[in-house]
């Protein structure tokens, strides 16, 4: 996995991005003088797995403890750690409370939380009130009342949170940030974003028995968009969401549920106990959002009818539009062909984000998650404010519970102002520095 190209860049590149980004000159020492970040991670399944892996390729960075329900699955990233040359992490996994030892006796600086939906609040709040950034998993909070409580917590303790929304970080995304930033899209008028990823048989079910997975406990108790913050990350910078404006309201809607119990049918037959099962989750949720200064979003959640993966995003403002599907681009006045289309791709690399200096497509999710790693280790650093806060975390989560509460009412509800009011002066930041 390591390669000279990659760790060069994780060097100098990440860290100096970050300091750039958002911290000041004297962040910026206080980040080059404290050389190692001491680290946790709760739950080390498929993605906690990943994050050690993509943890030990970041220079500065100590994985001190791991900790999970299931001891071999621990044992398993110790061994990884080890395997890397490094000292073998403490291990925690007495029960679904161990996390909270681990916290209390370690000293840490940051813990990433991959553990089922149901524990990511429970472990963040705990991690702040012990003074250590907690980096939280999507979603990061299933209630309102728990995204409130992440919100209220950060702000009581000083310690940033920041939900670990790898898409925000997309190279592709930030481009478009740039443009957008650049006023290449003018005013941005709508935008449109989805999950479009069949998660049946490697998520919420086993592909070789059916039988349900942890995720799939939730098609049967809800209907709602389950998993929204992947479409979502990227484009709450491109409308400004917190900064400058903020959503009012969502009104969401859900087809019939067909998808699950078709899989069933013609994978395991008309027998199968989940061929019949009542699952309340509808197969397609759109979701339209506004915003106070009249833009419009429209967020599909697509996750349990066979189709190969896409996130649609799309954004249109008065001087032009990206369709990434498309992988399109039309800005008025400057593409070649009236009303044509043209590349998205050259647009891509004119306007390069700087926290893509190189080629990191080998890495998972073609390197946006040790992008994002880089990004959230350096604040912690630097004991400075995190590339995603609290706040955008929240609006990202929150779509959850309240595209539920708006199918069940057929009707638009309020969506909660997380910044109490600060959205009408807060400045743009996530990603500021660009890439000229
Ligand atoms: N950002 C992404 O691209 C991406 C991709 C996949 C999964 N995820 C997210 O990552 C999280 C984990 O997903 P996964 O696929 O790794 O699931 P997983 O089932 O493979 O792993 C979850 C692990 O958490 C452990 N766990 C659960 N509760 C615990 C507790 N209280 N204390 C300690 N350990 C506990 C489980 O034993 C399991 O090993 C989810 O929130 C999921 O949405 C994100």
């Amino acid at each position: 996995m390591k390669n000279l190209t990659r760790r060069n860049f994780l060097k100098t590149g990440a860290l100096a991005t970050a300091g750039l980004t958002v911290l000041s000159n004297q962040a910026i020492a206080m980040a080059q003088a404290v050389k190692t970040v001491r680290i946790a991670v709760v739950g080390n399944g498929n993605r906690g797995t990943g994050h050690v892996n993509n943890l030990l390729t970041i220079d500065g960075i100590e994985i001190v403890a791991l900790c999970d329900l299931t001891e071999s699955k621990a044992v398993n990233a110790a061994n990884i750690c080890e395997a890397a040359g490094r000292k073998r992490p403490a291990i925690y996994s007495k029960d679904k409370f161990a996390y909270k030892e681990m916290l209390d006796k370690e000293k840490l600086d940051a813990v990433i939380i991959a553990t089922y939906w149901d524990s990511h609040t429970a472990i963040a709040l705990h991690a702040m009130k012990n003074g250590i950034y907690p980096g939280i998993e999507v979603p990061a909070a299933l209630t309102i009342d728990d995204t409130w409580q992440l919100v209220e917590t950060s702000e009581k303790t000083g310690i940033p949170c920041m939900m670990l929304e790898n898409w925000s970080f997309r190279q592709d995304n930030l481009a478009a940030l740039n443009m957008k930033r650049l006023g290449l899209f003018g005013d941005i008028v709508h935008c449109h974003c989805a999950h479009s990823h069949d998660c049946i048989d490697h998520w919420f079910f086993d592909s070789k028995t059916g039988d349900q997975k942890w995720p799939a406990e939730y098609l049967l108790k809800y209907n709602r968009d389950q998993y929204p913050t992947h479409s979502v990350g990227p484009v709450i910078s491109w409308m400004d969401i917190n900064r400058g404006d903020v959503f009012t309201e969502i009104y969401s809607s859900a087809s019939a549920s067909k998808g699950i119990n078709a899989y069933f049918k013609r994978e395991f037959g008309e027998n199968h106990p989940n061929a019949n099962l009542k699952y309340r989750q509808g197969d397609i949720v759109t979701s339209l959002l506004k915003t106070k200064m009249g833009k419009t979003l429209v967020i599909n959640y697509d996750l349990q009818l066979p189709r190969p993966y896409s996130n649609r995003w799309m954004l249109q403002g008065l001087k032009g539009v990206y369709d990434e599907e498309k992988s399109s681009i039309y800005l008025t006045g400057k593409s070649p062909q009236y009303h044509q289309w043209e590349p998205w791709k050259p647009y891509e690399e004119k306007y390069n984000h700087k926290w893509w200096q190189a080629d990191l497509s080998s890495l998972s999710h073609g390197g946006t998650d040790v992008v994002m790693l880089g990004q959230f280790t350096d604040a912690v650093r630097a004991k400075g404010p995190t590339p995603i806060d609290v706040y955008d975390s929240a609006v990202m989560t929150a779509i959850v519970e309240l595209s539920g509460i708006s199918i069940e009412k057929n009707a638009p509800v309020p969506f909660p102002d997380f910044t109490k009011g600060k959205w009408q002066t807060n400045q743009p930041y996530f990603a500021m520095d660009k890439i000229l």
